[in-house]
């Protein structure tokens, strides 16, 4: 069979498989071929053990794999084949050298980019979609052109908002496509390409473009203002936790006056996944590098106020334990960094699992979907760790459990049985402010939710 379009994505992480799939599930009459260096993930992606869980997923891969959806370690074959290519490496924060610890780390980019050149056999469609620091599509121009072969290829910024968790959704019906290109004749004609490939399924209005400098800005620009409001509020929890305020009513309130809009304004342990710290962190490195410090201060501001968050939690738990965890088993309810996905990058359940570990607590792990990502995680902690799929027995002899992740089953759980099966007095740190707070504390838990008066027995 023949299909319009041959399209090819380079990652067949968290973002390219979903992307991809949804690409296929809408546009049958393309080909569509996800391609990774990771043969492990590529064998996984063609099982019907997916290597990420996001709801709704496995129907669409199952329904167009093999159809016009494949997945292949032959990234060679695959560029030659292709007459659009994604790219959809990771770029994580870099660990070494200039910029350690803040700037973007483009190894995989670069590296990729040298293959896309060497590969090549014709003019390509390049599209970042991985999330970028701003000039990259120009460095990325550089590498492509300069084997001077004749193969003309344009690149363009395509920037992915889709929330782990939502995925599925956020691909079928987003709030916006960003398609971000030079000015000249062939990158507008190239948007153009693009453009149709999203009207399959978008409406026009929801596609809008930019030059390509905005929109790789955009990006990190839209992730710091997400992190800023949970930091926004997360500090405020705490002034409320001081003046007896419920920081859920302040929300709400605030939330109401339609220039503010109530969303992203729960208070939590902090924010993980892989994008926002990286993102804002980026985002500092460009402003300190183009000499805009009181700018890079402002925003690297959010990241501290998450990591005091989190520090915040730990420091609650032991004052309120009687000063010490030494030797008392504590049940983390979810380890996963949001809701509906398994994906631990960055949560703060790691952060809090090591520093229970650092206080010599018993640290027993329950979570429906990301179990194993958490023993990856936590392997190289020196403590007594345990993993357990079931919530009860999780739970059982357990001093306190600590709500990490906003699980919609954490809040159907028969509290009145888990009472029963704890060391006595219970306690529960809920997290992310899910649970029925006045029942539990009617069971007869001691009950600290975040930004809200603690209610305790004693
Ligand atoms: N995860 C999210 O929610 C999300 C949302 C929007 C944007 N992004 C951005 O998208 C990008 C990818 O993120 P992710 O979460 O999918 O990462 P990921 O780590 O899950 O996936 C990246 C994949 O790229 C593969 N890879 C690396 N170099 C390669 C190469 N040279 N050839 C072939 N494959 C290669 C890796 O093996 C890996 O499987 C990042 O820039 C991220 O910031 C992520």
């Amino acid at each position: 069979m023949s299909f319009e379009k041959n399209i090819l994505c380079i990652g067949a992480g968290y973002v390219g498989g979903p992307t991809m799939a949804m690409i296929a599930h809408k546009c049958p009459q393309y080909r569509v071929t996800v391609v990774d260096i990771d043969p492990e993930r590529i064998a996984q992606w063609n099982s019907d053990d997916l290597p990420i869980y996001e709801p709704g997923l496995v129907e669409i891969v199952k329904a167009a794999r093999g159809r016009n959806l494949f997945f292949s370690t032959e990234v060679e074959e695959g560029i030659k084949e292709s007459e659009i290519i994604f790219v959809s490496v990771n770029t994580p924060t870099k660990t070494f050298g200039a910029g350690a610890g803040m700037a973007a780390d483009l190894q995989y980019w670069d590296k990729t980019a040298r293959q896309i050149r060497k590969h090549s056999e014709s003019n390509k469609i390049i599209v970042e979609k991985s999330t970028l620091p701003v000039k990259t599509a120009q460095a990325m121009e550089r590498i492509l052109t300069s084997a001077d072969n004749g193969i003309r290829f344009d690149v363009l910024s395509n920037p992915e908002f889709l929330a782990e968790g939502t995925a599925i959704k956020d691909l079928e019906d987003p709030d916006r496509v960003l398609i971000g290109s030079t000015q000249t004749r062939e990158g507008l004609k190239a948007r153009d390409v693009l453009v149709e490939i999203y009207s399959n399924w978008i409406r026009a209005e929801r596609i809008i473009t930019s030059n390509i400098w905005s929109s790789e800005l955009s990006k990190l620009v839209a992730n710091a203002f997400l992190a800023q409001r949970i930091s926004s509020i997360n500090s405020i929890s705490a002034l409320c936790e001081k003046a007896d305020a419920d920081v859920e009513e302040v929300a709400r309130a605030v939330g109401m006056d339609s220039r503010v809009g109530s969303r992203f304004l729960s208070a939590s342990v902090g924010f993980g996944g892989s994008c926002f710290k990286k993102d804002i962190l980026n985002l500092v490195y460009l402003c300190r590098y183009y000499d805009l410090k009181e700018v890079a201060d402002y925003w690297e501001g959010v990241v501290k106020i998450n990591d005091y968050q989190k520090e915040r939690f730990i420091l609650n738990m032991l004052n309120i334990m009687f000063n010490t965890l030494a030797n008392k088993r504590i049940c983390l309810f979810g380890f996963a960094f949001k809701a509906d996905t398994g994906d631990t990058r960055e949560s703060p359940a790691i952060f809090v699992a090591k520093r229970l570990i650092e206080e010599k607590a018993k640290v027993v792990i329950t979570d429906p979907k990301a179990l194993k990502n958490a023993m990856k995680d936590l392997r190289d902690v020196a403590g007594e760790i345990s993993y357990v799929e079931d919530p009860y027995e999780a739970s059982a002899g357990c001093s306190a459990i600590a709500v990490m992740t906003e699980w919609k089953i954490y809040g159907d759980l028969d509290y009145k049985k888990i009472y029963r099966s704890m060391a006595k007095p219970a306690f529960i740190f809920d997290g992310r402010n899910i649970l029925d707070h006045e029942k539990l504390f009617k069971i007869g838990f001691n009950v600290f939710p975040i930004g809200k008066p603690g209610l305790t027995h004693f």
